[in-house]
């Protein structure tokens, strides 16, 4: 039986792959195309490491299936264009070991684009679901809280 060539569109890009329709995106991403800044973490939808964007709306890549996202924009870390929101980033120094660091980005990001000005409590909720085992949350919230002023 040959396998089934699903259509992935990454980052602007179109891609053929021979693959399970089933197989999680994040693992197409990380193990045949070789985008490896989205990050595994728990597989099980809890941490956010693996956070995308799928048309342009947060989507955790490791329950998110590659037939789930035929025909819809896919974005990684690596294609993110949220420069004012990178900057703060660097410049709330918020990063320690980094592991988390792509899904608290893109899931920052996809607050920024629908709400440009949230407020403390819609930034919480919103990065609620983005753990960090390294505990820099009040930086995050400080670089989201710099970036919206921007
Ligand atoms: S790896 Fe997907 S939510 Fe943890
Ligand atoms: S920076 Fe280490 S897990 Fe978040």
């Amino acid at each position: 039986m040959t396998t089934p060539t699903q259509k992935l569109m990454v980052n602007g890009k179109d891609f053929s792959l021979d693959a399970d329709p089933n197989m999680p995106v994040l693992w197409a991403l990380r193990d045949i195309l070789g985008l490896t800044g989205t990050k595994f973490g728990c597989g099980a939808g809890l941490c956010g490491a693996c956070t995308i964007h799928v048309d342009g709306s947060p989507m955790r890549g490791c329950l998110t299936s590659l037939k789930q996202v035929q025909g819809k924009q896919v974005t990684t870390i690596e294609g993110l264009e949220a420069e004012k929101l990178k900057q703060a980033w660097l410049e709330h120094n918020v990063p320690q070991c980094g592991y988390c660091q792509a899904g608290q980005l893109m899931s920052a990001a996809a607050l920024l684009t629908t709400t440009p000005k949230p407020t403390e409590t819609q930034i919480v909720d919103a990065m609620s679901g983005n753990i960090c085992r390294c505990g820099t949350y009040p930086r995050i919230k400080a670089a989201i809280q710099s970036a919206s002023e921007a």
